[in-house]
């Protein structure tokens, strides 16, 4: 059945492969995002777009007015860094924003509302591995606890208001589009990135470090899925299930472009893990979900994509060169 769906964040890197895989299945799609020379490009013609602030009062208005059937909530700061750095700037887009869309949802009474958090900041060398929803967790980043803070609300809504509020807690996503500009670039865009320039990779600490990484695809499933089956509630992890460590993404992505120029040792990231993996039992159970890209698979598109990047940046620049001769 077509449904108006909004996506919030929808030209970035989940979020605008979201709001493609939703037009692909014939719905109605709004998105609201600020839009900048970062993301601009990621926008698909198809869907109405809407350049506004989500912190902003009068796009809660906005939301109102469209009355979506639907809300996937995947704007916000994406950057542990940031929100260490700047703890009001998180908490105002990363909680209290959520805090007023989920109250505006309930108003409008959207059918279903999914919310983008996180698993990967949860999933520790100090927790089982791989970790459950209902591991007890004490995180330290803002970005973590107004992740936390917004699920633990979104359960408010639904209990006391009838929300349909389903958390996602992702892993470690990866894939097209995602640069080392976006939010949280992680190792694999961040390695892409240099590789496919030849410039010199840096791997911090001794390269054992893991994380569950899950492709792009699998993620956009997850969510298309949740569109139609309402059993689904409360938060549920989105990972591979699967540690992988620096140094082995970096041989299997350095094997597969013929990259050869020698890696540059840093020290170890100080406060952050050297494990995390994701247990997605629960979402399979509920939802039926696995996740079916290989990391081999995932890594050739992504690499693939940074490619293309490369070729686009090339044909812009000579463009520019001939405008100005
Ligand atoms: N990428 C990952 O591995 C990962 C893991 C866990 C959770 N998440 C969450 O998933 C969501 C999407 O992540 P992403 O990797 O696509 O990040 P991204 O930075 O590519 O996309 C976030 C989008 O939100 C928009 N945005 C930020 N502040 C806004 C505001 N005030 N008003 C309107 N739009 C605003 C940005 O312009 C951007 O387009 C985020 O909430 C992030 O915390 C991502």
């Amino acid at each position: 059945m077509k449904q108006h769906i909004l996506v919030t964040g929808g030209a970035g890197f989940i979020g605008s492969h979201l709001v493609d895989a939703l037009l692909q299945a014939g719905h109605e799609v709004t998105v609201i995002d600020i839009l900048s020379d970062r993301n601009r490009g990621n926008l698909n013609p198809k869907a109405r777009n809407v350049n506004a602030d989500l912190t902003k009062l009068e796009t809660i208005g906005i939301v109102e007015a469209l009355a979506p059937d639907v809300i996937f909530h995947f704007a916000g700061n994406a950057s542990v860094p940031k929100s260490v750095a700047d703890p009001v700037m998180d908490m105002e887009i990363n909680y209290v924003a959520t805090a007023r869309l989920l109250d505006v949802a309930s108003k409008i009474g959207v059918k279903r509302f999914v919310f983008s958090s996180t698993g990967g900041g949860l999933s520790s060398e100090y927790t089982t591995l791989p970790t459950p929803e209902n591991t007890p967790s004490r995180p330290l980043s803002p970005y973590v606890k107004h992740k936390l803070a917004s699920e633990e609300l979104g359960e408010f809504y639904c209990i006391h208001r009838g929300l349909p509020f389903v958390a996602l807690r992702f892993a470690n996503v990866y894939g097209p589009r995602q640069t080392v500009t976006c939010g949280e670039a992680n190792v694999i865009a961040t390695f892409a990135h240099k590789m496919v320039r030849n410039e010199p990779v840096q791997v911090n600490g001794n390269g054992l470090q893991t994380r569950d990484y899950v492709y792009v695809d699998d993620v956009i499933d997850a969510c298309l899925m949740l569109l139609d089956q309402t059993n689904a509630a409360g938060p549920l992890n989105v990972g591979s299930e699967h540690e992988i460590n620096v140094s082995t993404l970096h041989r299997v992505m350095a094997q597969y472009l013929g990259y050869r120029v020698p890696v540059i040792k840093g020290p170890a990231d100080t406060g952050a893990s050297s494990r995390s993996c994701l247990d997605i039992t629960k979402i399979r159970m509920t939802l039926g979900w696995k996740p079916t890209t290989s990391i081999q698979d995932g890594l050739k598109r992504t690499l693939d994509w940074h490619r293309e990047e490369v070729e686009r940046e090339r044909a812009k620049a000579g463009l520019v060169r001939e405008f100005a001769a």
